[in-house]
């Protein structure tokens, strides 16, 4: 099968990103790995990207194809060929070094902000090992199995406006740290994800999950960190968690939402809060968005047993 693969290339402060595209020749069951390994070798030497294992381990070979972060060694080139030609293209939120190559400085950055170690400084070290039960280790697969690849963080729309946002891939190790039985930093850690650029930042738009290879479920790690914290009595209440809380709090009383007592809820707890509103009130009454009456839904009962429900259920998960 002859394929067309598309190309961009940069070498930044040299010239414009442009793209260029090479004509292979490839069977089937050619990854797009192979393919530009055969382009490196047969057609232009000078064209950069990472690989290590060629086997979906080491997570090297994290690019852009078609569109999307994914390991060049995983994709096969012809579940690729839809659209006629393969696009390849550098990660997304780091800057290009060259090509296909970018600079993971913020990402191993963002990671080493989490604390991504074990503290056990004030135990005693026991003679031989850290023992667990098979139920402590099992909540800590699904966030050990990261192998660092970058396609997450790549693709992660928070991290693209906010640069100080962590990013899912240190959040998955965020949670993978508070829910290890032998870390006792457990609270300092869930004070720390509190705070602006961490568990709350994230807008869940669910990407982390769609683009992560090995199963790690990002978003599903930063729910449960979530849930932890909203399950710790100690923390300040910022914003996000008075969000959440008036948000179910209203939904469980009436089924749907009154915005305005939602807004004083959430941000009229200050003058100053208070005084944020009224820009927004005074649009939202001239609109004719305030109704003076909130009356709850006919099956309200209904809505309110699911919101238990769901509580209950992500209270049991938490960790
Ligand atoms: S769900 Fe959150 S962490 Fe995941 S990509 Fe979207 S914004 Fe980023
Ligand atoms: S969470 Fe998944 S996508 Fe993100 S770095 Fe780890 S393995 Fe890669
Ligand atoms: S080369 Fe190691 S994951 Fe692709």
């Amino acid at each position: 099968m002859k394929v067309s693969f598309k190309v961009r290339r940069e070498i930044p402060g040299q010239a414009a990103p442009s793209y260029q595209t090479y004509q292979l020749e490839v069977e089937r069951g050619t990854t797009v790995l192979d393919a530009l390994n055969r382009i490196k070798w047969e057609q232009d030497g000078t064209l950069a990207f990472r690989k290590n294992c060629r086997n979906a381990i080491c997570g090297s070979c994290t690019m852009r194809i078609n569109g999307r972060a994914a390991l060049a060694c995983a994709c096969h080139v012809e579940d690729e060929t839809a659209r006629g030609e393969v696009l390849v293209q550098p990660m997304g939120n780091m800057p290009v070094i060259k090509d296909l190559v970018v600079d993971m400085s913020s990402f191993w950055k963002h990671l080493d902000q989490i604390d991504p170690y074990i503290s056990t400084a004030a135990r005693n070290i026991p003679a031989r090992e850290f023992l667990q039960t098979p139920e402590q280790r099992a909540k800590l697969e699904q966030a050990g199995n990261c192998i660092l690849c970058g396609a997450c963080y790549s693709e992660c729309n928070s991290r693209e406006v906010n640069p100080n946002f962590v990013g899912p891939h240190a959040l998955a190790k965020a949670y993978r740290m508070v829910a290890d039985n032998r870390d006792e930093r457990t609270s300092e850690r869930l004070q720390q994800y509190n705070e602006p650029g961490y568990a709350w930042s994230c807008t869940r738009c669910f990407y982390c999950n769609e683009v992560c290879p090995t199963g790690v479920q990002p978003l599903d790690q930063i729910q449960k960190i979530r849930q932890a914290l909203l399950a710790k009595e100690d923390l300040p209440i910022n914003t996000a968690i008075r969000h959440r809380k008036a948000l179910i709090k209203q939904i469980k009383e009436s089924g749907w939402l009154d915005e305005v007592k939602f807004a004083l809820e959430v941000f009229g707890h200050t003058p100053r809060g208070l005084l944020g509103l009224l820009p927004l009130g005074i649009r939202m009454t001239l609109k004719g968005k305030t109704p003076l009456g909130h009356q709850p839904i006919e099956n309200r009962a209904e809505v309110t047993h699911l919101v238990d429900a769901v509580n209950k259920t992500e209270h049991a998960n938490h960790i």
